[in-house]
């Protein structure tokens, strides 16, 4: 930002710009050390007292809504977009928080796990590591009564899965953390749903 001032420091005029400070732009050190400290800092609450030493509540699942079960419970089943799923992004969301020293951070969690501090979902790496990464229910929903019926009956057409919208993905691809976000281009790099099971 650029201010003129008068000689009593009133503002006369002022003109910003955005930077965004990708890879391009050099750490500041003095700037990273805090940041570290702040990143330890998390990680020491996390260790000893969950998520609730970072300020949330573990909240119940909705009501009527059945419970998370994690991907590998659809892999029975959807063998061939359980494989697609593994090689994509989505499957190693939660390693890229961890490449960062931002996997302690609630802020940054919300989107690389699934259900963070619901009862049912992300409650820490220690005591939930089967629900880190954006898996298959961060899209379709809560599946369990569908995992249910159709192990009962797999030609029963009970515990069907509601359709995904394109707003399942802006909750995540939002116009700060996906600028380049479009429906069209983004669906058809995940090579899902276009084939059976
Ligand atoms: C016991 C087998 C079985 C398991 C386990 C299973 N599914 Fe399915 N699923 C099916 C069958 C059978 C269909 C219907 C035929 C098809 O599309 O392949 C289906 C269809 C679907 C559909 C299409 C909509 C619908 O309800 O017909 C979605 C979405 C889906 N499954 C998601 C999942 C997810 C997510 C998981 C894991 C949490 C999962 N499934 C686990 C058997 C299973
Ligand atoms: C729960 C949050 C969440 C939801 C919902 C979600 N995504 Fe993502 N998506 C992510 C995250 C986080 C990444 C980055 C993962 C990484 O690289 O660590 C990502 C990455 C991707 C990528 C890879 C981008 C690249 O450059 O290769 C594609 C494609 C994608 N998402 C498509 C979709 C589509 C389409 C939907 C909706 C049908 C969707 N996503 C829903 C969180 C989400
Ligand atoms: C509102 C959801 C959301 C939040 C909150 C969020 N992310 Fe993401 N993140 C995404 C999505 C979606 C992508 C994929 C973007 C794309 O490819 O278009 C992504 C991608 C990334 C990538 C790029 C992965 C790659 O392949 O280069 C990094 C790094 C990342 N996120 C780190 C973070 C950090 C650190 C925080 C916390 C400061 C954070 N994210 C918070 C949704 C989120
Ligand atoms: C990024 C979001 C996202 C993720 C992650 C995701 N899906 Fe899907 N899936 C969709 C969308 C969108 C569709 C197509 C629209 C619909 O059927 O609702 C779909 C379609 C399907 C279908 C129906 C396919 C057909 O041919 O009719 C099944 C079955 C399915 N998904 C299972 C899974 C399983 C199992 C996983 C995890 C291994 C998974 N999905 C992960 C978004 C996702």
């Amino acid at each position: 930002m650029d201010l003129q001032l008068s000689p009593d420091a009133k503002c006369l005029s002022a003109t910003s710009h955005m930077y965004v400070l990708d890879n391009d732009v050099p750490e500041d050190p003095g700037m990273f050390d805090v940041i570290q400290q702040y990143n330890s800092e998390l990680s020491r609450l996390n260790r000893h007292g969950g998520l609730e030493a970072l300020g949330l509540q573990i909240r119940p699942a909705p009501a009527g809504t059945g419970r998370f079960v994690g991907s590998e419970s659809c892999r029975e089943c959807h063998q061939i977009i359980y494989d697609n799923w593994k090689k994509s992004k989505h499957a190693n969301a939660f390693a890229t928080l961890v490449r960062r020293q931002r996997d302690n951070n609630p802020g940054c969690l919300e989107c690389h796990v699934v259900g963070l501090a619901s009862e049912d979902g992300f409650n820490g790496i220690a005591a939930t590591p089967e629900r880190v990464n954006v898996q298959c229910e961060s899209c379709h929903g809560r599946a369990s009564r569908h995992v249910q019926a159709r192990r009962a009956d797999k030609s029963k057409t009970t515990g069907q899965m509601p359709p995904v919208q394109s707003q399942s993905c802006t909750v995540c691809h939002d116009c700060i953390h996906s600028v380049k976000f479009d429906y069209s281009d983004y669906w058809k790099k995940l090579n899902h749903g276009q084939i059976s099971r």
